[in-house]
Protein backbone atom coordinates (compact mmCIF):
# COMPACT_ATOMS: atom_id res chain seq x y z
CA UNK A 1 0.00 0.00 0.00
CA UNK A 2 1.46 3.53 -0.88
CA UNK A 3 0.58 7.11 -0.12
CA UNK A 4 0.90 9.93 -2.42
CA UNK A 5 4.35 11.53 -1.40
CA UNK A 6 3.35 15.34 -3.69
CA UNK A 7 3.14 17.88 -1.66
CA UNK A 8 0.52 17.30 0.99
CA UNK A 9 1.40 16.61 4.62
CA UNK A 10 0.46 13.38 5.09
CA UNK A 11 -1.53 12.79 8.83
CA UNK A 12 -3.68 10.06 9.19
CA UNK A 13 -1.28 7.31 7.55
CA UNK A 14 2.30 9.25 7.85
CA UNK A 15 4.41 5.72 7.21
CA UNK A 16 1.81 3.46 5.19
CA UNK A 17 4.68 2.57 2.76
CA UNK A 18 6.72 0.77 6.27
CA UNK A 19 3.52 -1.42 7.04
CA UNK A 20 4.24 -1.41 10.38
CA UNK A 21 2.18 -1.57 13.51
CA UNK A 22 3.33 1.62 15.37
CA UNK A 23 2.74 0.61 19.42
CA UNK A 24 2.17 2.61 22.46
CA UNK A 25 5.63 3.71 23.04
CA UNK A 26 6.32 4.66 19.49
CA UNK A 27 2.82 6.14 19.40
CA UNK A 28 3.90 8.00 22.74
CA UNK A 29 7.23 9.64 21.58
CA UNK A 30 5.89 10.94 18.55
CA UNK A 31 3.15 13.33 20.30
CA UNK A 32 0.43 10.81 20.77
CA UNK A 33 -2.21 11.27 23.68
CA UNK A 34 -1.29 14.77 24.01
CA UNK A 35 -5.06 15.02 22.92
CA UNK A 36 -6.69 12.62 24.54
CA UNK A 37 -4.92 15.10 27.80
CA UNK A 38 -6.27 18.30 26.38
CA UNK A 39 -9.78 17.02 25.60
CA UNK A 40 -9.42 15.92 29.86
CA UNK A 41 -9.85 19.59 30.60
CA UNK A 42 -12.25 20.54 27.29
CA UNK A 43 -15.75 21.16 27.82
CA UNK A 44 -17.47 18.69 25.68
CA UNK A 45 -19.75 21.19 24.61
CA UNK A 46 -16.63 22.76 22.89
CA UNK A 47 -14.62 19.69 21.89
CA UNK A 48 -18.26 19.76 19.36
CA UNK A 49 -17.80 23.02 19.05
CA UNK A 50 -14.43 22.65 17.00
CA UNK A 51 -15.52 19.42 15.01
CA UNK A 52 -18.65 21.69 13.90
CA UNK A 53 -16.25 24.18 12.93
CA UNK A 54 -14.16 22.25 11.13
CA UNK A 55 -16.86 20.66 8.34
CA UNK A 56 -15.84 16.75 9.21
CA UNK A 57 -18.01 14.83 7.92
CA UNK A 58 -18.52 11.16 8.20
CA UNK A 59 -16.07 9.01 5.80
CA UNK A 60 -18.15 5.83 6.10
CA UNK A 61 -20.28 6.58 2.98
CA UNK A 62 -23.17 9.17 3.53
CA UNK A 63 -20.96 12.41 4.60
CA UNK A 64 -22.95 13.60 7.21
CA UNK A 65 -21.64 16.38 9.18
CA UNK A 66 -20.07 14.73 12.49
CA UNK A 67 -20.28 17.53 14.62
CA UNK A 68 -23.84 17.58 13.48
CA UNK A 69 -24.46 14.21 14.22
CA UNK A 70 -22.96 14.85 18.08
CA UNK A 71 -25.21 17.36 18.61
CA UNK A 72 -28.13 15.55 18.15
CA UNK A 73 -27.63 13.24 21.47
CA UNK A 74 -30.41 14.20 23.84
CA UNK A 75 -29.56 16.43 27.12
CA UNK A 76 -29.24 14.84 30.42
CA UNK A 77 -30.23 11.18 28.94
CA UNK A 78 -27.54 8.65 30.27
CA UNK A 79 -25.64 5.96 29.57
CA UNK A 80 -24.25 7.10 26.27
CA UNK A 81 -22.60 4.82 23.83
CA UNK A 82 -19.96 5.25 21.23
CA UNK A 83 -19.74 2.52 18.52
CA UNK A 84 -16.75 2.46 16.14
CA UNK A 85 -17.63 1.21 12.50
CA UNK A 86 -15.26 -0.74 11.33
CA UNK A 87 -16.88 -3.43 9.23
CA UNK A 88 -15.53 -2.31 5.76
CA UNK A 89 -17.26 -4.38 3.74
CA UNK A 90 -18.21 -2.80 0.97
CA UNK A 91 -16.30 -4.22 -2.05
CA UNK A 92 -12.97 -1.50 -3.22
CA UNK A 93 -13.10 0.07 0.24
CA UNK A 94 -9.71 -0.61 2.25
CA UNK A 95 -8.83 2.37 4.55
CA UNK A 96 -10.24 1.49 7.24
CA UNK A 97 -7.43 -1.64 7.56
CA UNK A 98 -4.16 0.25 7.58
CA UNK A 99 -5.52 2.78 10.16
CA UNK A 100 -5.99 -0.60 12.02
CA UNK A 101 -3.62 -2.37 11.92
CA UNK A 102 -0.77 0.59 11.48
CA UNK A 103 -1.81 3.34 13.44
CA UNK A 104 -4.22 1.83 16.47
CA UNK A 105 -3.30 4.15 18.80
CA UNK A 106 -4.64 6.78 16.44
CA UNK A 107 -8.04 5.45 16.41
CA UNK A 108 -7.96 4.85 20.55
CA UNK A 109 -7.18 8.35 21.25
CA UNK A 110 -9.80 9.61 18.99
CA UNK A 111 -11.99 7.22 20.78
CA UNK A 112 -11.28 9.05 23.69
CA UNK A 113 -11.12 12.38 22.39
CA UNK A 114 -15.28 11.15 21.16
CA UNK A 115 -16.30 9.89 24.06
CA UNK A 116 -15.54 12.76 25.89
CA UNK A 117 -16.39 14.93 23.42
CA UNK A 118 -20.38 12.91 23.56
CA UNK A 119 -20.13 12.28 27.58
CA UNK A 120 -19.75 8.35 26.75
CA UNK A 121 -17.89 6.33 28.70
CA UNK A 122 -18.27 3.28 26.78
CA UNK A 123 -17.58 2.33 23.42
CA UNK A 124 -16.94 -0.37 20.89
CA UNK A 125 -15.66 -1.14 17.77
CA UNK A 126 -17.22 -3.35 15.71
CA UNK A 127 -15.08 -4.88 13.56
CA UNK A 128 -15.34 -7.04 10.27
CA UNK A 129 -14.73 -10.31 10.89
CA UNK A 130 -12.11 -10.94 8.22
CA UNK A 131 -10.41 -8.69 9.47
CA UNK A 132 -8.37 -11.14 11.37
CA UNK A 133 -5.05 -9.14 11.68
CA UNK A 134 -6.53 -5.56 12.33
CA UNK A 135 -8.57 -7.19 15.02
CA UNK A 136 -6.09 -8.80 17.01
CA UNK A 137 -3.55 -5.04 16.47
CA UNK A 138 -6.50 -3.40 17.89
CA UNK A 139 -7.27 -5.66 21.13
CA UNK A 140 -3.36 -5.91 21.69
CA UNK A 141 -3.24 -1.79 21.71
CA UNK A 142 -6.79 -1.59 23.71
CA UNK A 143 -4.61 -3.74 26.37
CA UNK A 144 -1.61 -1.55 26.38
CA UNK A 145 -3.89 1.84 26.54
CA UNK A 146 -5.30 -0.14 29.29
CA UNK A 147 -2.32 -1.01 31.45
CA UNK A 148 -1.06 2.53 30.95
CA UNK A 149 -3.77 4.02 32.80
CA UNK A 150 -5.31 5.38 29.14
CA UNK A 151 -8.26 3.86 29.23
CA UNK A 152 -10.23 2.65 32.26
CA UNK A 153 -11.43 4.08 35.26
CA UNK A 154 -9.92 7.71 35.85
CA UNK A 155 -8.01 7.61 32.44
CA UNK A 156 -5.06 9.85 32.94
CA UNK A 157 -5.03 9.84 36.37
CA UNK A 158 -8.26 12.04 36.63
CA UNK A 159 -10.86 11.38 39.24
CA UNK A 160 -13.97 10.50 37.33
CA UNK A 161 -12.98 10.03 33.77
CA UNK A 162 -13.84 6.71 32.73
CA UNK A 163 -13.65 5.52 28.75
CA UNK A 164 -13.93 1.53 28.62
CA UNK A 165 -13.33 -0.03 25.33
CA UNK A 166 -14.49 -2.84 24.02
CA UNK A 167 -13.13 -4.40 20.35
CA UNK A 168 -15.71 -6.48 18.68
CA UNK A 169 -15.56 -9.12 16.14
CA UNK A 170 -18.26 -9.68 13.61
CA UNK A 171 -18.77 -12.48 11.60
CA UNK A 172 -18.60 -10.97 7.93
CA UNK A 173 -21.84 -9.49 6.71
CA UNK A 174 -22.19 -6.75 4.35
CA UNK A 175 -25.16 -6.02 6.41
CA UNK A 176 -23.89 -5.47 9.52
CA UNK A 177 -21.36 -1.83 8.36
CA UNK A 178 -25.18 -0.43 7.86
CA UNK A 179 -25.39 1.51 11.52
CA UNK A 180 -28.36 0.21 12.87
CA UNK A 181 -27.65 -3.55 11.96
CA UNK A 182 -24.44 -2.75 13.34
CA UNK A 183 -26.02 -2.17 16.36
CA UNK A 184 -28.42 -5.13 16.64
CA UNK A 185 -25.53 -7.08 15.94
CA UNK A 186 -23.53 -5.98 18.77
CA UNK A 187 -26.59 -6.95 21.30
CA UNK A 188 -25.92 -10.24 20.73
CA UNK A 189 -29.17 -10.64 17.50
CA UNK A 190 -28.83 -11.20 14.03
CA UNK A 191 -27.43 -8.39 12.63
CA UNK A 192 -31.30 -6.48 10.94
CA UNK A 193 -31.50 -3.05 10.16
CA UNK A 194 -34.28 -1.50 11.91
CA UNK A 195 -36.33 1.28 10.49
CA UNK A 196 -35.21 4.83 11.37
CA UNK A 197 -36.41 7.25 13.27
CA UNK A 198 -35.62 6.53 15.83
CA UNK A 199 -31.98 7.51 15.03
CA UNK A 200 -29.44 5.89 17.15
CA UNK A 201 -28.53 9.01 18.45
CA UNK A 202 -31.65 9.02 20.11
CA UNK A 203 -32.52 5.53 20.60
CA UNK A 204 -29.42 3.14 19.36
CA UNK A 205 -27.43 0.56 21.60
CA UNK A 206 -29.73 -1.25 24.25
CA UNK A 207 -32.34 1.46 23.97
CA UNK A 208 -29.68 4.58 25.00
CA UNK A 209 -28.10 7.49 22.86
CA UNK A 210 -25.64 5.86 20.68
CA UNK A 211 -23.16 7.87 17.88
CA UNK A 212 -21.99 5.64 15.55
CA UNK A 213 -19.17 7.06 13.76
CA UNK A 214 -16.74 5.37 10.48
CA UNK A 215 -13.08 4.79 11.95
CA UNK A 216 -11.08 7.54 9.71
CA UNK A 217 -13.99 9.99 11.12
CA UNK A 218 -12.84 8.97 14.64
CA UNK A 219 -9.46 9.04 13.42
CA UNK A 220 -9.39 12.34 12.15
CA UNK A 221 -10.73 13.81 15.23
CA UNK A 222 -7.52 14.12 17.45
CA UNK A 223 -6.08 15.93 14.74
CA UNK A 224 -8.72 18.44 14.46
CA UNK A 225 -8.58 18.80 18.05
CA UNK A 226 -4.59 19.87 17.68
CA UNK A 227 -3.92 21.57 14.80
CA UNK A 228 -7.45 23.45 14.65
CA UNK A 229 -10.48 24.09 12.51
CA UNK A 230 -8.29 26.30 9.85
CA UNK A 231 -5.98 23.69 9.35
CA UNK A 232 -8.59 21.04 8.48
CA UNK A 233 -10.17 23.57 6.17
CA UNK A 234 -7.33 24.08 4.25
CA UNK A 235 -8.11 21.46 2.47
CA UNK A 236 -11.90 22.18 0.78
CA UNK A 237 -13.99 21.73 -1.73
CA UNK A 238 -17.59 23.23 -1.50
CA UNK A 239 -18.75 21.74 1.67
CA UNK A 240 -16.13 18.74 1.63
CA UNK A 241 -12.92 19.25 4.53
CA UNK A 242 -9.92 17.77 5.20
CA UNK A 243 -7.60 15.26 3.81
CA UNK A 244 -9.05 12.23 3.38
CA UNK A 245 -8.19 8.60 2.26
CA UNK A 246 -8.79 7.44 -1.16
CA UNK A 247 -8.57 3.61 -1.78
CA UNK A 248 -7.74 3.07 -5.22
CA UNK A 249 -7.84 -0.62 -7.02
CA UNK A 250 -8.21 -1.91 -10.12
CA UNK A 251 -6.68 -1.75 -13.71
CA UNK A 252 -4.31 1.11 -12.50
CA UNK A 253 -0.32 0.71 -12.24
CA UNK A 254 -0.05 1.82 -8.79
CA UNK A 255 -2.79 0.90 -6.65
CA UNK A 256 -3.22 1.83 -2.80
CA UNK A 257 -4.34 3.58 -0.16
CA UNK A 258 -3.60 7.34 -0.45
CA UNK A 259 -4.10 10.41 1.78
CA UNK A 260 -5.37 13.29 -0.62
CA UNK A 261 -7.22 16.40 -0.19
CA UNK A 262 -10.49 16.78 -1.95
CA UNK A 263 -9.25 19.09 -4.52
CA UNK A 264 -7.96 16.63 -6.03
CA UNK A 265 -9.58 15.46 -9.48
CA UNK A 266 -10.20 11.78 -10.36
CA UNK A 267 -8.22 12.14 -13.42
CA UNK A 268 -4.95 13.30 -11.50
CA UNK A 269 -5.33 10.13 -9.19
CA UNK A 270 -5.72 7.91 -11.83
CA UNK A 271 -3.09 8.99 -14.12
CA UNK A 272 -0.39 11.11 -11.95
CA UNK A 273 -0.82 9.42 -8.51
CA UNK A 274 -1.91 5.90 -9.81
CA UNK A 275 0.33 6.10 -12.65
CA UNK A 276 -2.09 5.58 -15.38
CA UNK A 277 -3.71 2.65 -16.89
CA UNK A 278 -2.08 -1.12 -16.21
CA UNK A 279 -0.20 -1.72 -19.92
CA UNK A 280 -1.30 1.83 -20.80
CA UNK A 281 -4.91 -0.14 -21.77
CA UNK A 282 -7.90 2.36 -22.55
CA UNK A 283 -9.73 3.16 -19.65
CA UNK A 284 -13.22 1.87 -19.55
CA UNK A 285 -15.27 3.13 -16.95
CA UNK A 286 -14.31 4.11 -13.50
CA UNK A 287 -16.49 3.37 -9.78
CA UNK A 288 -15.96 6.72 -7.79
CA UNK A 289 -16.85 6.20 -4.09
CA UNK A 290 -17.50 2.32 -3.75
CA UNK A 291 -19.12 -0.41 -5.49
CA UNK A 292 -22.62 1.18 -4.82
CA UNK A 293 -22.28 4.20 -6.76
CA UNK A 294 -23.16 5.44 -10.24
CA UNK A 295 -20.19 4.75 -12.89
CA UNK A 296 -18.55 7.37 -14.60
CA UNK A 297 -16.70 6.92 -18.43
CA UNK A 298 -13.85 8.42 -18.86
CA UNK A 299 -15.08 11.83 -20.17
CA UNK A 300 -16.43 12.53 -16.82
CA UNK A 301 -13.76 11.88 -14.65
CA UNK A 302 -11.97 15.93 -14.55
CA UNK A 303 -13.93 16.45 -11.78
CA UNK A 304 -12.96 17.30 -7.88
CA UNK A 305 -12.68 14.27 -5.21
CA UNK A 306 -15.20 16.04 -3.28
CA UNK A 307 -18.94 14.84 -2.07
CA UNK A 308 -20.05 18.14 -4.42
CA UNK A 309 -17.58 17.57 -7.44
CA UNK A 310 -18.31 13.59 -7.89
CA UNK A 311 -22.04 14.34 -7.31
CA UNK A 312 -21.78 16.93 -9.92
CA UNK A 313 -20.96 14.51 -12.40
CA UNK A 314 -23.50 12.13 -11.60
CA UNK A 315 -22.28 9.51 -9.01
CA UNK A 316 -21.40 9.83 -5.66
CA UNK A 317 -17.83 9.56 -3.49
CA UNK A 318 -19.61 7.19 -0.76
CA UNK A 319 -16.44 5.43 1.19
CA UNK A 320 -14.08 7.30 -1.62
CA UNK A 321 -13.17 3.75 -3.14
CA UNK A 322 -11.94 4.08 -6.41
CA UNK A 323 -12.36 1.08 -8.85
CA UNK A 324 -10.51 1.45 -12.41
CA UNK A 325 -11.96 -0.79 -14.81
CA UNK A 326 -9.93 -0.92 -18.42
CA UNK A 327 -11.22 -1.92 -21.96
CA UNK A 328 -10.98 -5.45 -21.51
CA UNK A 329 -13.53 -5.38 -19.17
CA UNK A 330 -17.06 -6.65 -20.00
CA UNK A 331 -19.12 -4.09 -17.96
CA UNK A 332 -21.83 -6.65 -18.13
CA UNK A 333 -19.78 -9.23 -16.41
CA UNK A 334 -18.90 -6.71 -13.87
CA UNK A 335 -22.18 -5.60 -13.40
CA UNK A 336 -23.36 -9.09 -12.66
CA UNK A 337 -20.66 -9.85 -10.59
CA UNK A 338 -21.65 -6.59 -8.17
CA UNK A 339 -25.42 -7.85 -8.29
CA UNK A 340 -24.21 -11.24 -7.37
CA UNK A 341 -22.61 -9.31 -4.07
CA UNK A 342 -25.68 -7.35 -3.22
CA UNK A 343 -28.04 -10.57 -3.26
CA UNK A 344 -25.79 -12.71 -1.15
CA UNK A 345 -25.74 -9.81 1.16
CA UNK A 346 -29.13 -8.63 1.34
CA UNK A 347 -30.42 -9.41 4.62
CA UNK A 348 -33.94 -10.67 3.30
CA UNK A 349 -36.24 -8.54 5.60
CA UNK A 350 -37.61 -6.27 2.83
CA UNK A 351 -39.14 -7.89 -0.27
CA UNK A 352 -38.20 -5.15 -2.74
CA UNK A 353 -34.17 -6.03 -1.93
CA UNK A 354 -34.52 -9.43 -1.40
CA UNK A 355 -36.83 -10.33 -4.61
CA UNK A 356 -35.54 -7.61 -6.47
CA UNK A 357 -31.62 -8.00 -5.73
CA UNK A 358 -32.24 -12.06 -6.73
CA UNK A 359 -34.23 -11.34 -10.26
CA UNK A 360 -31.42 -8.27 -11.41
CA UNK A 361 -28.33 -10.82 -10.41
CA UNK A 362 -30.53 -13.91 -12.60
CA UNK A 363 -31.18 -11.81 -15.35
CA UNK A 364 -27.35 -9.99 -15.61
CA UNK A 365 -26.43 -13.19 -15.48
CA UNK A 366 -28.33 -14.48 -18.46
CA UNK A 367 -27.15 -11.68 -20.36
CA UNK A 368 -23.80 -12.26 -19.73
CA UNK A 369 -24.11 -15.75 -20.53
CA UNK A 370 -25.78 -15.12 -23.68
CA UNK A 371 -28.76 -16.19 -23.37
CA UNK A 372 -30.77 -12.65 -22.83
CA UNK A 373 -33.60 -11.44 -24.20
CA UNK A 374 -34.42 -7.55 -25.46
CA UNK A 375 -37.26 -7.47 -22.86
CA UNK A 376 -34.60 -8.10 -20.11
CA UNK A 377 -33.65 -5.09 -20.72
CA UNK A 378 -36.97 -3.55 -20.04
CA UNK A 379 -37.24 -5.57 -17.33
CA UNK A 380 -33.87 -4.44 -15.43
CA UNK A 381 -34.67 -0.75 -16.14
CA UNK A 382 -37.86 -1.55 -14.40
CA UNK A 383 -36.35 -3.30 -11.25
CA UNK A 384 -33.47 -0.73 -10.85
CA UNK A 385 -34.40 2.57 -12.12
CA UNK A 386 -31.68 4.76 -14.09
CA UNK A 387 -29.14 4.48 -10.86
CA UNK A 388 -30.51 7.36 -9.22
CA UNK A 389 -31.66 7.67 -5.49
CA UNK A 390 -35.84 6.85 -5.57
CA UNK A 391 -35.80 5.58 -9.14
CA UNK A 392 -36.92 2.03 -9.96
CA UNK A 393 -38.66 -0.97 -8.18
CA UNK A 394 -35.72 -0.82 -5.06
CA UNK A 395 -34.44 2.22 -4.37
CA UNK A 396 -35.85 4.13 -1.49
CA UNK A 397 -38.42 0.98 -0.78
CA UNK A 398 -36.15 -0.94 1.84
CA UNK A 399 -35.58 -0.27 5.44
CA UNK A 400 -32.01 0.20 5.20
CA UNK A 401 -29.72 1.78 1.69
CA UNK A 402 -28.57 -2.12 1.16
CA UNK A 403 -31.70 -2.06 -1.71
CA UNK A 404 -30.25 0.92 -3.05
CA UNK A 405 -26.45 -0.43 -3.11
CA UNK A 406 -28.14 -3.11 -5.31
CA UNK A 407 -29.91 -1.18 -7.65
CA UNK A 408 -27.61 1.93 -8.23
CA UNK A 409 -25.08 0.26 -10.26
CA UNK A 410 -27.41 -1.62 -12.65
CA UNK A 411 -29.40 1.31 -13.77
CA UNK A 412 -25.94 2.78 -14.22
CA UNK A 413 -24.71 0.28 -16.08
CA UNK A 414 -27.51 -0.38 -18.11
CA UNK A 415 -27.42 4.02 -18.66
CA UNK A 416 -23.91 4.06 -19.59
CA UNK A 417 -23.20 0.80 -21.42
CA UNK A 418 -26.80 0.14 -23.25
CA UNK A 419 -25.29 -1.17 -26.69
CA UNK A 420 -22.89 -3.77 -24.63
CA UNK A 421 -25.94 -5.09 -23.52
CA UNK A 422 -27.80 -5.24 -26.55
CA UNK A 423 -25.00 -7.06 -28.11
CA UNK A 424 -24.81 -9.57 -25.91
CA UNK A 425 -27.55 -10.30 -26.48
CA UNK A 426 -28.17 -10.30 -30.31
CA UNK A 427 -24.45 -12.33 -30.69
CA UNK A 428 -25.86 -14.91 -27.81
CA UNK A 429 -22.64 -14.73 -25.81
CA UNK A 430 -20.51 -12.58 -24.51
CA UNK A 431 -17.86 -10.17 -26.90
CA UNK A 432 -15.54 -10.00 -24.05
CA UNK A 433 -14.61 -13.63 -24.30
CA UNK A 434 -10.48 -14.57 -23.49
CA UNK A 435 -10.37 -11.88 -21.36
CA UNK A 436 -12.05 -12.12 -18.16
CA UNK A 437 -11.90 -14.57 -15.30
CA UNK A 438 -15.04 -16.26 -14.39
CA UNK A 439 -15.63 -17.85 -10.85
CA UNK A 440 -16.35 -21.23 -11.01
CA UNK A 441 -16.69 -23.73 -7.97
CA UNK A 442 -14.75 -21.23 -6.26
CA UNK A 443 -11.90 -20.79 -7.96
CA UNK A 444 -11.10 -18.34 -10.90
CA UNK A 445 -10.99 -19.99 -14.32
CA UNK A 446 -9.68 -18.40 -17.46
CA UNK A 447 -12.25 -18.65 -19.51
CA UNK A 448 -12.47 -19.62 -23.25
CA UNK A 449 -15.72 -19.82 -23.94
CA UNK A 450 -18.29 -19.59 -27.29
CA UNK A 451 -21.38 -19.94 -25.01
CA UNK A 452 -22.21 -20.17 -21.29
CA UNK A 453 -24.85 -22.12 -20.52
CA UNK A 454 -27.84 -20.26 -19.36
CA UNK A 455 -28.63 -20.71 -15.55
C1 LIG B 1 -25.46 -1.72 3.61
C2 LIG B 1 -24.60 -0.68 4.26
C3 LIG B 1 -23.30 -0.99 4.63
C4 LIG B 1 -22.50 -0.03 5.26
N1 LIG B 1 -21.22 -0.37 5.59
C5 LIG B 1 -20.44 0.54 6.24
C6 LIG B 1 -19.12 0.20 6.64
O1 LIG B 1 -18.63 -0.90 6.40
N2 LIG B 1 -18.39 1.14 7.30
C7 LIG B 1 -18.91 2.38 7.61
O2 LIG B 1 -18.24 3.19 8.22
N3 LIG B 1 -20.16 2.72 7.22
C8 LIG B 1 -20.94 1.84 6.57
N4 LIG B 1 -22.22 2.18 6.23
C9 LIG B 1 -22.72 3.51 6.64
C10 LIG B 1 -23.21 3.46 8.09
O3 LIG B 1 -24.58 3.07 8.10
C11 LIG B 1 -23.10 4.82 8.79
O4 LIG B 1 -23.69 5.81 7.97
C12 LIG B 1 -21.66 5.23 9.09
O5 LIG B 1 -20.98 4.24 9.82
C13 LIG B 1 -21.67 6.51 9.90
O6 LIG B 1 -20.35 6.92 10.14
P1 LIG B 1 -19.79 8.30 9.55
O7 LIG B 1 -20.83 9.37 9.82
O8 LIG B 1 -18.54 8.54 10.31
O9 LIG B 1 -19.59 8.11 8.09
C14 LIG B 1 -23.03 1.26 5.56
C15 LIG B 1 -24.34 1.56 5.17
C16 LIG B 1 -25.11 0.61 4.53
C17 LIG B 1 -26.51 0.97 4.13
Amino acid sequence: MTTATAQWERVLLPNIEQDQTEWLDAYVAGGGYEMARKALGMAPADIIGVVKDSGLRGRGGAGFPTGMKWGFLPQGLFPRYLAVNADESEPGTCKDRPLMEQRPHSLIEGVICSCLAIEAQQAFIYIRGEYYKAARVMQQAVEEAYAKGFLGKNIFGQQGKNVDLVVHRGAGAYICGEETALLTSLEGYRGYPKLKPPFPAVSGLYGKPTIINNVETIVDVPHILRRGADWFKSWTHERTTGMRLYSVSGHVKKPGVYELPPTVTLKDLIYDICGGIRNDHELKFVIPGGSSVPWLKPHQIDIPMSHEGVAAAGSMLGSSAVMVMDHTVCPVWAVANLSHFYHHESCGQCTPCREGSAWMHKILRRIEQGGGRMEDLDTLRDIAGEGKPGSGMISGKSICALGDAAAWPVGSALGQFHDEFVEHIEKGCCPYKNKRYWMAGGRFVNETFEKMPVL
